[in-house]
């Protein structure tokens, strides 16, 4: 029998919803195989201080939040900003320093290298930019990110604008390819590596290659 597939609400993200929406992305992340090692303790930790960058990012940085409603509850999150505000500088990536301080032993300096990267990486060209994504831990699986995704594309398309993100695992790939993103390019950053995908908004933006498939 297949798992059944979550019917959600997807809407803008209202100002009392930013706690809610910051636990839930925190949540995803802090869940992700990489960090299932850590102890309870560890991870709990690693939750909470997830948290406070997230809640900067929703709250604080440019940008829209997309949430996914199951009832009263948020169970999935999707910042969009508009290029060229996108990537968090690096002064902004310093003043966030001391939030990623302590996540992980070393966490904070590959966080500020990736940031690093995808700051010189991202297209110098107009686009709507998807970071982060995540959903609740135990109803990942079940179209939540499907459905963000979705309404994601039908807003750039109403706006005629390109998409565009960074991930990191071929699943996610996989997923992103079924909404027309295409990988670009990649980049190995300390011992990780970094996928860029662009969707474009007509045929005239398309990138030259999809290193996936070509
Ligand atoms: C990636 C993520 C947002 C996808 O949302 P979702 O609701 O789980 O995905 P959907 O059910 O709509 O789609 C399923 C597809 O997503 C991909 N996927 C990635 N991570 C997955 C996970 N943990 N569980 C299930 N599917 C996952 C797979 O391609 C899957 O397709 P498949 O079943 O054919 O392999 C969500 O799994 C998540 O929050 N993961 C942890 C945080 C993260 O990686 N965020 C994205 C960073 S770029």
């Amino acid at each position: 029998m297949g798992i059944a597939m979550e019917s959600v609400v997807v809407e803008l993200m209202q100002p009392a919803d930013l706690m809610e929406a910051a636990v839930v992305l925190s949540r995803a992340f802090a869940y992700r195989p990489v960090s299932r090692a850590l102890s309870e303790k560890r991870r709990l930790d690693r939750e909470r201080r997830l948290t406070a960058v997230h809640r900067l990012m929703l709250g604080r940085l440019p940008g829209q939040t997309l949430v996914a409603r199951k009832g009263q509850r948020i169970v999935g999150a999707m910042r969009i900003v508009q290029w060229p505000q996108c990537q968090i500088s690096p002064r902004q990536g310093l003043l966030m320093l001391p939030l990623m301080l302590g996540i992980k032993r070393g966490a904070s300096l590959h966080w500020l290298m990736v940031r690093y990267v995808w700051w010189r990486h991202d297209p110098r060209q107009s686009h709507w930019h998807i970071d982060p994504l995540g959903v609740e831990p135990d109803l990942q699986g079940r179209g939540i990110g499907s459905q963000l995704l979705g309404r994601f594309c039908e807003l750039a398309d109403e706006a005629s604008l390109a998409g565009y993100l960074e991930t990191d695992t071929p699943e996610n790939i996989r997923l992103y390819q079924r909404f027309g993103f295409l990988a670009t390019g990649k980049a190995s950053i300390m011992g990780s590596t970094d996928w860029f995908m662009w969707r474009s908004a007509t045929e005239g933006n398309r990138p030259a290659h999809n290193c996936i498939s070509g």
